[in-house]
Parts: C-alpha cells; sequence; structure tokens
C-alpha cells in the first residue's frame, strides 16, 4: 500500500503520527508544517474579522456566526475563570482550523465526485434522471431532496469509501492507560486509527477496489444502506465536526452542477488519474480538461 501513497496530507500525517509530540508541536507553531507566508496572511484576514465582529456585535441580538457565538462564551468564561481556555487567540486558530479544513475537504469532493462523473457516465446519466425527477430544472436543489435521490446519495457515498479523504485519522493518543480487544495500551500511546482498511476490507465490501455505488442501495434501490464500517468522517468524540456542513454542501454543489451541465472530458485517460490515488485528492494531469455541456 505504502508505494501508492504519494499525497503530501498523507505523508505528513503518517510522519506527524510517528514523530514526538513535542516536534509536532513545534512545527505546526512554527508554520513549518504550511507555508508561513500563507499561514501568516490568512491570520491576518481573521485577527480583523475578529475586531470587526468585537465593534459591530449587539449580545442582545441573535448571533450571527461562530465568530459572535465564541466572543459571548469567552465573555462569560473569562469573568468566571481568568486562566479560561477561551482566548482571542484560540478564537483565531479555531477560525482557521474550521476554515481550512473545512473549505479543501468539500472542493476536492466536489472535483472528485466529477471526475467519477466523467468516468460512470452511466452512472451520471442515472443522476441527471434523478434530479430531473426530484428537483427538476426549475429551482434549485434543497438538502432534503435528497431524500428521494438514493442513487445520487449511493454515488456520494461510494465516492467517499471508494477514494477515503483521511485513510488514517487525525493525531490521537490516549489519556489513560486502557485495553483493546486484548491488547494493553499505555497512557499517551500514539493511537491512528486505519480508515482505509475499513473502507476496502473484502469481508465487508465485495470488490472493495470497484467504484460501485449500488453496494449502498437496497435491493429495490430505493433506500440507501447504512454499514457500521463506513466512517468517512470518522467517529467518536473527535470526529469530523464540520460533518453536517460537509454533506450538505457536497450535495447542494454537485446536484447544483449536475443539474445544469453534463459533463465530460477531453484527452484524457480519467480512470489513470484516480486509479493512482490512494485518496480523493486526485490531482489532473495538465492535460485534463473537464467540459461542461449546458443540459438543454
Ligand atoms: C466532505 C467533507 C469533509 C470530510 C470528508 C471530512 C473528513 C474529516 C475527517 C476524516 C476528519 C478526522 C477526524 C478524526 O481524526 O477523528 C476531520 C476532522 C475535522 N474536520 Fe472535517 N471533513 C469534511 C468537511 C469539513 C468541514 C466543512 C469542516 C468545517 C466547517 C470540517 C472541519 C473539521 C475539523 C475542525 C476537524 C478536526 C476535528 C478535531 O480534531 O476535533 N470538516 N474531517
Amino acid at each position: 500500500m505504502l508505494e501508492t501513497i504519494s499525497q503530501k496530507s498523507i505523508i505528513t500525517t503518517a510522519f506527524l503520527s510517528a514523530a514526538p509530540l513535542w516536534l509536532t508541536k513545534r512545527m505546526y507553531s512554527t508554520g513549518a508544517i504550511n507555508s508561513r507566508k500563507v499561514f501568516e496572511t490568512v491570520a491576518g484576514v481573521i485577527r480583523s474579522e475578529i475586531s470587526s465582529h468585537k465593534k459591530s456585535m449587539n449580545p442582545n441580538n441573535k448571533f450571527r456566526d461562530y465568530i459572535d457565538g465564541y466572543l459571548a462564551e469567552m465573555e462569560v468564561r473569562q469573568r468566571k475563570d481568568p486562566n479560561t481556555h477561551f482566548t482571542l487567540q484560540k478564537l483565531s486558530e479555531m477560525v482557521r482550523i474550521l476554515f481550512g479544513a473545512g473549505s479543501s475537504a468539500v472542493q476536492e469532493s466536489i472535483e472528485f465526485l466529477l471526475l467519477l462523473s466523467v468516468r460512470y457516465s452511466e452512472h451520471q446519466k442515472r443522476i441527471h434522471e434523478e434530479i430531473d425527477s426530484v428537483v427538476g430544472r426549475d429551482r434549485s436543489p434543497c438538502y432534503a431532496d435528497r431524500l428521494h435521490m438514493p442513487f445520487t446519495q449511493a454515488f456520494i457515498n461510494e465516492s467517499f469509501r471508494y477514494k477515503t479523504k483521511l485513510p488514517f485519522n487525525l493525531m490521537r493518543c490516549t489519556t489513560k492507560d486502557t485495553t483493546v480487544l486484548g491488547h494493553f495500551i499505555p497512557k499517551d500511546t500514539r493511537v491512528i486509527v486505519n480508515t482505509y482498511a475499513l473502507h476496502s476490507d473484502p469481508k465487508v465490501w465485495v470488490n472493495p477496489k470497484e467504484f460501485i455505488p449500488n453496494r449502498f442501495l437496497s435491493s429495490d434501490g430505493k433506500k440507501v444502506l447504512k454499514y457500521e464500517t463506513f466512517i468517512p468522517f470518522l467517529i467518536g468524540k473527535r470526529s469530523c465536526v464540520g460533518e453536517t456542513l460537509g454533506r450538505v454542501e457536497v450535495f447542494l454543489y454537485f446536484v447544483s452542477i449536475l443539474q445544469r451541465y453534463r459533463v465530460s472530458a477531453k484527452n484524457v485517460d480519467i480512470m489513470s488519474v484516480i486509479a493512482k490515488s490512494l485518496t480523493m485528492n486526485a490531482k489532473p494531469k495538465d492535460d485534463l480538461i473537464l467540459e461542461f455541456h449546458k443540459r438543454l
């Protein structure tokens, strides 16, 4: 498996998982993991957003967004405890993380869905049919439409399984001694969930290397099936905090695009782009040009 892992993010995750905690922290704090210039520019934008929120926020009104909510909670907590973790510095970090994690994950998921729609044009046709019968062409899709679009949901789910966004979880370590399936794991041990293995376990998934959306459908094609071992957003307290938003965004962007366009590609062996990548971060080669044909 390792030779196919070419994505920088995976290598970084793998490296950081093995590196001592002090080194990991240092790399993040110095910005060595990301480009320092990008890091500082984004931090500047966030600082100015926070300060304009502080000026315009009215605590008696409804919170406009996450920053308003955090600022209000920070005030309450700081009154009770001067050493609280709720600080402007933390708020700034949280906003940066939400933007970083949120934007790229959704963008990559949609790009990948478009590649799969090109590669499997018969599935694209079926999604078009579902969109036409449930949403039509005269209004924008809404998230509730998904309940009547099992194939589209199955297609999206299968894309998350087929090339898992994060084949391993983010870094975690045990907070106390514990035992899992008879194995003793001491406090402060790095633990990794191998989502890749769960999503490609042949005991659960028939032909796991194949892209088969129907595996997520009941035999009559009307219901979307759930699998315990399907965890694209991980599970537990520290699973993806943006799961709900991410699912809504991916569904709405993808359906909105296919509502208007049929997507094809020029001069490219799409399958090689998809097949080479372990995750959905399939970076098309220069000569991959997607074509969007307006649907009549
Ligand atoms: C299709 C979209 C997305 C996918 C597939 C995805 C997947 C994941 C995965 C697998 C993790 C690791 C969880 C773990 O290690 O246990 C994660 C963490 C995270 N995600 Fe997402 N995510 C998506 C969208 C978003 C969005 C829209 C946001 C923000 C609005 C977001 C914010 C985060 C944050 C902040 C974490 C770190 C959570 C923590 O460490 O406690 N994600 N995501």
